[in-house]
């Protein structure tokens, strides 16, 4: 693999995370504010053949894996369409997608035979009454979504659930119940803040490390391995074929290891969740960067990651919201 894209604390960045939109079809209450309209202009969002070019530049330095994400990719017409165009560049090596699956139903087969192969589905809780409670939208919904993606034949399909004080932490044990069922993974997550939004889920924190106990004295739980399982540290339910990652930014924060940059709908590449750092692509492109100098842009870019989040130092920090950069 080239090694143009090593940033200053010697972390290889091998992955990014694609927001084709800044919109989104629901509102969960830590991501997202009720009047939330979306942060940038669609004419200011990169084109699928500016995304191609872009996308194209990390890969011929070193990027492995790009991750569409928003907002909620699947309300971004013709998704699939750039699904097919990033999975056809040489280079790429695994194209996955993060989706709320609200509209999976009627898009997982196009999204699969357009190379995604991978997904993750966020889903926090499998009452519906609660699920609109924090979600605004309809648990019935996710469900077809969820069995249409894992009949289009998507492997593995993840189950990401952020695990809330007072909210569904009651709901853990359902949740693997559900997920040894229907063969899915699924990944814990711990609430950040990120946005006012993520702020105000604060009062709703709970380490994971309190969870895991949990879930050790009701089940045998042994380390597990998951290709592509990115920051989750990941146990076995013995037994049973259900791996359960942790993902634990709060508790356990897993910086040393970071291999990833989030590009924005609009263009801009942020280099942290959980700092400022910003490149702004769409400039450039649009004033006609040749490909030599668009190859110098991403390098530049990434020699500005930061070290490390401060969540817990300066959780005022990040004043834009999670959908925006999508996670
Ligand atoms: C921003 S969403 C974008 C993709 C898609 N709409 C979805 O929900 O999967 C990506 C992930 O970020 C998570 N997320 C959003 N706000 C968060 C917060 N404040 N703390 C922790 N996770 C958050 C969501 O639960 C979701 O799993
Ligand atoms: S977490 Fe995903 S589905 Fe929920 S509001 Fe944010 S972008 Fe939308």
């Amino acid at each position: 693999m080239p090694d143009h894209l090593i940033d200053p604390y010697g972390r290889r960045v091998g992955y990014v995370r694609l927001s084709v939109t800044d919109r989104c079809d629901l509102r969960c209450f830590y991501c997202l504010p009720d009047d939330y309209r979306g942060d940038s202009e669609p004419e200011d969002w990169l084109t699928f053949a500016e995304i191609e070019r872009l996308i194209g530049a990390f890969i011929a330095l070193g990027v492995r894996r790009v991750r569409l994400t928003g907002g909620e990719p699947l309300t971004r017409r013709d998704l699939p369409d750039l699904a097919g165009r990033l999975s056809r560049i040489p280079g790429l090596r695994d194209l996955s997608l993060s989706t709320n699956a609200v509209a999976l139903a009627r898009q997982a087969r196009a999204l699969h035979a357009a190379g995604v192969r991978r997904i993750n589905v966020s889903l926090d809780s499998l009452r519906a009454d609660r699920f609109r409670q924090i979600t605004r939208g309809r648990l019935d919904k996710v469900l077809a979504g969820l069995m249409a993606a894992r009949a289009a034949g998507f492997a593995p399909v993840k189950i990401n659930m952020v695990v809330m004080k007072g909210i569904n932490d009651d709901e853990i044990e359902d949740m693997v119940a559900f997920c040894i069922e229907h063969d899915f993974t699924l990944r814990l997550i711990e609430t950040m803040p990120v946005g006012d939004t993520g702020r105000n889920a604060a009062s709703h924190y709970i380490s994971l490390r309190e969870i895991r106990e949990r879930l050790e004295s009701r089940f045998d739980l042994t380390p597990g391995v998951m290709p592509g399982g990115g920051p989750a540290r990941y146990v076995q339910v013995a037994g049973t074929d259900l791996r359960i990652g942790f993902i634990t930014p709060i508790s356990q924060h897993f910086c040393e290891t970071c291999n990833r940059v989030r590009l924005a709908a609009d263009g801009t590449l942020y280099l942290c969740l959980g700092q400022d750092h910003k490149f702004e692509f769409r400039p450039l492109m649009r004033a006609g960067i040749s490909d030599a100098e668009l190859l110098d842009a991403v390098c530049e870019a990434i020699a500005m990651k930061p070290e490390r989040h401060e969540f817990r130092e300066r959780p005022q920090q990040v004043v834009r919201f999670m959908g925006i950069t999508g996670g």
